[in-house]
């Protein structure tokens, strides 16, 4: 996710403005030309869009329920889902591969989702008491993920929040390491150097602790150390400076909040050893990952077990709920009073419901395994018309989750993603768009998921929408 360094623009106008103004700078005609063209088709399409948006601003901050929501050329207000597809107010169809940021691996009203929550709603939305189900979940969570216990919340950001505090509670330690680039939600202690700009981000081998949104003390922003993914030595010198004063680390085991980046071969199990010799605990954000990359998240593919791993977004089935899974001696600390977690909606049996019945009717091993076949077609297909174009890209896929970076070399850190040029995913969005395929606005940050409900033909879509976009933005031969 991107992170709003500037006030948040009240008009979708302005915004659509700021992105012109910021491309007229580029050198690349041709390609800002595509742009606009795409850009005019796509509002052109959707005047019913322009209608609410425009009437929502009397009473909407921004005309939007999520400042991300606002995007250029306008946003896009949808009617409903049904399996793989979206449908926007004026009656397009889109093969949905936004899947809201990535929580909806389900697709759109899947049956067993749907039953779960009708079921649920006639026996009650809200206890805040325990329900049977939570612990079949924490079960289930456990055996995919190999940590033993586990606690809920309602969002990814009260996830990553508990994960800090517990870290800091267990240690008595107030410092904690980020990865520069990755994004764990929006509470202070990680508002840090998520997206920073090349003047705010400091030397590589050592970045600043950049602040990423306004409202937030400097004082809490200082506790936050910044560290260079895939270099250990970035997070040995900090364990080193700050000896005895690091609780621990959180980390996006993939980055997924700038394209898609891994790990090299062997880091995070390096990166484990070298906290817990520093008595620093380490965090895993799967959030994004979680149920999306494989049944067990990059944990159980690195084969690492972190002391916590957070999850939220597809967890729920398109409901709203996060886990907190932590080692025995990190959730004793919680059993025990040590640390207070809390919440009025943790555990709420209709999230509880529905969660139950994603992990264990619809995140299925065939399901999996349809995805993976899936994904494969959308690399091959993707790279093929890359080769016959003379576009500078290629494709990472992780599960369900790709995207298409523009670049020539893999990206292995935040460093290489700022310097891929975003017009050509935004060119790329505009014309998957166009060609009825939703992918994740924001040009490059994001990725593209493929849900349980998406077959050969949604994918075929989104390949030949790529086709016809890279004839156009190809630079001259
Ligand atoms: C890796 C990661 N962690 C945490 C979050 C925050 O989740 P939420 O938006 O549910 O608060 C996000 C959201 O994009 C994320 O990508």
């Amino acid at each position: 996710m991107v992170t709003v360094h500037q006030p948040v623009q009240n008009s979708t106008d302005q915004q659509h403005t700021r992105h012109r103004a910021e491309r007229t700078n580029q050198v690349d005609v041709n390609l800002n030309d595509v742009i606009a063209a795409q850009e005019d088709i796509f509002v052109r399409r959707q005047p019913n869009s322009a209608h609410l948006a425009a009437a929502a601003r009397q009473h909407l901050a921004g005309g939007v329920t999520s400042s991300w929501q606002i995007t250029a050329p306008q946003p896009v207000w949808l009617s409903h889902g049904r399996g793989s597809k979206v449908y926007d107010v004026d009656g397009n169809e889109y093969v949905d591969l936004h899947g809201g940021y990535g929580a909806a691996l389900a697709g759109h009203g899947h049956p067993a989702i749907a039953e779960a929550i009708a079921t649920q709603v006639t026996r009650g939305t809200h206890f805040a008491q325990p329900t049977p189900n939570a612990v079949a979940v924490a079960r289930e969570l456990a055996r995919r993920f190999g940590l033993p216990r586990w606690r809920f919340a309602n969002s990814g950001t009260e996830a990553t929040m508990d994960a800090v505090h517990l870290m800091r509670s267990i240690t008595g330690r107030d410092l904690i390491i980020k990865i520069e680039g990755c994004y764990h939600g929006h509470h202070d202690s990680v508002q840090v150097s998520v997206a920073p700009e090349p003047e705010q981000a400091g030397p590589a081998d050592q970045p600043n602790s950049a602040p990423s949104s306004t409202g937030i003390p400097k004082a809490i922003t200082d506790l936050t150390l910044v560290a260079t993914f895939n270099d250990l030595g970035s997070v040995a010198r900090l364990l080193e400076t700050h000896k005895d004063q690091v609780a621990g680390m959180i980390i996006e085991p993939i980055m997924m909040n700038a394209g898609i980046i891994k790990p090299e071969p062997g880091y995070l199990a390096s990166l484990k050893t070298l906290l817990h010799q520093h008595h620093a605990l380490l965090t895993f954000d799967e959030v994004k990952t979680g149920l999306t990359v494989g049944p067990g998240g990059v944990t159980r593919q690195e084969d690492v077990q972190p002391d916590v791993i957070t999850l939220a977004k597809s967890l729920g089935g398109g409901v709203s709920v996060a886990a907190i899974g932590g080692t025995e001696a990190v959730m004793d600390h919680v059993a025990t009073g040590g640390y207070e977690m809390v919440g009025t909606f943790n555990g709420n049996p209709l999230a509880m419901a529905a969660t139950r019945a994603m992990l264990t009717e619809v995140a299925t091993p065939d399901a999996y395994e349809t995805i993976d076949k899936l994904s494969e077609r959308a690399k091959t297909g993707i790279e093929q018309a890359i080769a016959a174009s003379n576009l500078t890209a290629h494709v990472v896929t992780a599960g369900a989750k790709g995207c298409v970076v523009f670049a020539a070399e893999p990206v292995t850190s935040y460093r290489g993603f700022l310097g891929v040029d975003d017009r050509y995913s935004h060119a790329h969005w505009l014309y998957q768009h166009n060609g009825g395929v939703f992918l994740p606005p924001w040009g490059k940050i994001e990725q593209w998921l493929i849900s349980v409900q998406h077959d050969e033909a949604d994918i075929d879509r989104l390949i030949a929408n790529f086709g016809v976009f890279a004839r156009a933005a190809q630079p001259d031969r």
